[in-house]
């Protein structure tokens, strides 16, 4: 019998008693943003979801701000077991899952409304079936958003603007092979190291979605931002195989409500710090490139995308960009 949330008869009663008496499992839940961040109301809203529809069997505990390491190592920890779930931009996924490579191509996505109708449609839901024989459950595709590029040295308006920058990428090949032909020198690095890496000048810039700029106070060691939208950054709200496995068919319905519950809060918020966050960051002082030359970035890239098409199918690339 399913717990019920009122006690209304006896046996009612009776079934709530035993399920309160139940332990209650807790679940780790980390990510690399701050606190209030786009990935904080995302888990905030999965969270929620889960517990008020399992009757408190399960509840979360949050780690914002990379408490528990950077996304390659809570991907790993997923995978192991050791911790329970994951909301993390596909940075380092493409190591796990290969197939996901391909969604990380610059200028693959025209605007938010064909990221989004490509990851809720045939092809995204395709890619989220490959995770489990790699040992990991994908609830869903979320967001983290168009990525712009801060440095502390000049404005960028075109690619040169970028020659010989040291810029911090994620640790992901297919976006440094494309930073590299707009003229940059890509730096990976693991995210928990970027602030410092870029207050003490070992890179000069870094490439992230302005709801991770303005959360994670780059205003403060970055003086420049142009708005290249250089490529779009998913994120995948990733359980262990170890929780997953344990459900019943019901908490397994539940949880999957929960990731779409939370998606679309993640969304909004993406949208809503797009929208305010970067007067916010002209407020603290960076000087912002709204007219970027976008034709000449992906001009630029033009020998990148003869490699991703022989790595991915110049078909398979077509297909994404087709999406309507
Ligand atoms: O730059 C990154 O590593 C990612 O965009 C971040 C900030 C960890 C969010 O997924």
């Amino acid at each position: 019998m399913p717990c019920p949330t009122l006690a209304r008869t006896a046996v009612a009663a009776l079934a709530l008693l035993a399920c309160s008496a139940q332990a209650q499992t807790v679940l780790k839940i980390g990510y690399t943003p701050a606190k209030d961040s786009h990935y904080w109301v995302g888990a905030t809203a999965f969270c929620a979801e889960v517990e008020k529809n399992t009757q408190n069997r399960f509840k979360c505990q949050q780690f914002p701000s990379s408490a528990l390491g950077g996304e390659r190592e809570q991907i790993e920890a997923v995978q192991l077991g050791t911790q329970d779930a994951v909301i993390t931009s596909t940075g380092p996924v493409g190591n796990f899952v290969p197939e996901v490579k391909i969604v990380d191509i610059p200028f693959l996505f025209r605007d938010y409304a064909h990221a989004r109708t490509v990851f809720d449609g045939p092809i995204g839901q395709d890619l989220l079936t490959k995770f489990p024989p790699k040992g990991l459950v994908a609830l869903a595709w979320t967001e983290n958003g168009f990525r712009h590029i801060t440095n502390s040295r000049r404005p960028i308006h075109k690619p040169e603007d970028t020659r010989g920058l040291k810029v911090r990428t994620m640790e992901n090949k297919v976006h440094m092979e494309g930073y590299r032909s707009f003229g940059m020198l890509p730096t990976p690095m693991a995210f928990p190291e970027v602030f410092t890496a870029l207050q003490q000048g070992t890179v000069d810039g870094q490439e992230n979605p302005i709801p991770v700029i303005t959360s994670s106070k780059f205003a403060q060691v970055q003086k420049h931002l142009s708005l290249t939208g250089h490529v779009y950054s998913p994120a995948l709200l990733l359980l262990s195989n170890a929780v997953w496995s344990k459900l019943s068919e019901a908490d397994r319905k539940v949880f999957l409500e929960a990731a779409k519950v939370s998606v679309a809060a993640q969304r909004r918020k993406v949208d809503e710090d797009d929208a305010n966050g970067v007067a916010l960051l002209e407020k603290e002082g960076m000087q912002v490139v709204r007219n970027v030359d976008k034709t000449a970035f992906q001009e630029a890239l033009k020998p990148a995308y003869a490699a991703y098409a022989k790595e991915f199918g110049a078909d398979n690339i077509k297909k994404i960009q087709d999406v309507r």
